[in-house]
């Protein structure tokens, strides 16, 4: 990264979580048609290809912090990745960044073929809901609000609609407009990775229910800005994606609209904002150890 950053101590992310994500994603297989084998492989090559699993990780992580064991959030932890890995392909596509480096790897469609990587796509969305929906443990109706939240969260109202404002350009001019794409088209899944939690284990204090929004709603921007900044200050080989993608394309970035500095001030007060509502969610904090570990690596990270 930069040269003062390079004396931050980057704090341990909880990789005994990921391990775990890790571990229960590669028994996934998708289809036993010989058929689609193609397809099939295509989707677990992105899928499997080692990706930080922030959004799980923040799911499992979520649920320590309210009393519920790791295995009981799994599924809903293993549909949140399928749908992120989803948006990754589509992303790198050519009609929209065009990139050939993700995850250290040829993008889906330099290795299998833009037609392909657009079925893969729309195959691990797919198989997100269905996942979460036959294996996730819970009440039906928990599970069913858990379910229309991650849908809201990825639809046109969220990632969806956040990426066409990226790749229209469409965004309102202003710190708000720009603000509005990150939490729709980054922010909107992260939130949704503390939020189905919640949703799942029925919990209904709508007072702790808001600080957790407020939460998940902070870290999800921070983590697009840091996103912006890595884009101009990381490496290829740092990033496992190639960096200056968003100025090869114009984009509009935390970067471009308030400078490095700027984004970096704005990253920090982002930073601060996520740990005061973490520690405003009334839970001990020992409770959300592993959610202010998460947070602290967003902010420092430098990949
Ligand atoms: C990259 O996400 C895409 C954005 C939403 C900015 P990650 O940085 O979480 O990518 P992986 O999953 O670790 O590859
Ligand atoms: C992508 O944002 C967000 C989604 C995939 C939904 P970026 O285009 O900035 O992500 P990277 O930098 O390619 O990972
Ligand atoms: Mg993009
Ligand atoms: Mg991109
Ligand atoms: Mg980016």
């Amino acid at each position: 990264m930069t040269d003062e950053a390079a004396d931050v101590v980057v704090p341990a992310f909880p990789d005994e979580l990921r391990e775990l994500v890790d571990a229960y994603l590669v028994e996934i297989r998708f289809s036993t048609d010989p058929g689609i084998a193609g397809l099939d492989e295509a989707m677990r090559y992105s899928l499997l290809a080692g990706g930080k699993r922030i959004r799980p990780v923040l799911a499992l992580a979520t649920a320590s912090a309210i009393g519920m064991a790791h295995e009981d959030v799994m599924p809903l932890a293993a549909a949140l990745e399928l749908i992120h890995t989803y948006s990754l392909i589509h992303d790198d596509l050519p009609a929209m960044d065009d990139d050939d480096l993700r995850r250290g790897r040829p993008t889906c469609h330099v290795a299998y073929g833009e037609d392909t990587a657009i079925l893969a796509g729309d195959g691990l969305y797919a198989e997100a809901f269905l996942h979460l929906l036959t294996r996730q443990p819970g009440e039906p109706a928990n599970l069913l609000r858990a379910a229309a939240e991650l849908a809201a969260a990825t639809g046109v109202n969220g990632m969806v609609g956040g990426q066409f404002l990226d790749v229209a350009a469409a965004a309102a001019p202003g710190p708000d407009g720009l603000r509005h794409v990150h939490e729709l088209k980054t922010g909107r899944l992260i939130r949704a990775s503390v939020e189905c939690v919640l949703l799942i284990e029925g919990r209904q204090e709508p007072a702790t229910i808001e600080q957790f929004e407020t939460f998940a709603g902070e870290l999800g921007v921070l983590f697009q800005i840091v996103d912006d900044i890595l884009d101009v200050t990381g490496s290829d080989e740092a990033l496992g994606k190639p960096s200056g993608s968003d100025e090869r394309l114009g984009k509009r970035t935390y970067v471009t609209e308030f400078g490095l500095q700027g984004a970096r001030q704005l990253a920090q007060d982002a930073h601060r904002n996520a740990r005061a509502a973490l520690a405003n969610t009334g839970r001990a904090d020992s409770d959300t150890a592993q959610l202010q570990q998460i947070t602290d690596f967003i902010a420092r990270r430098s990949f």
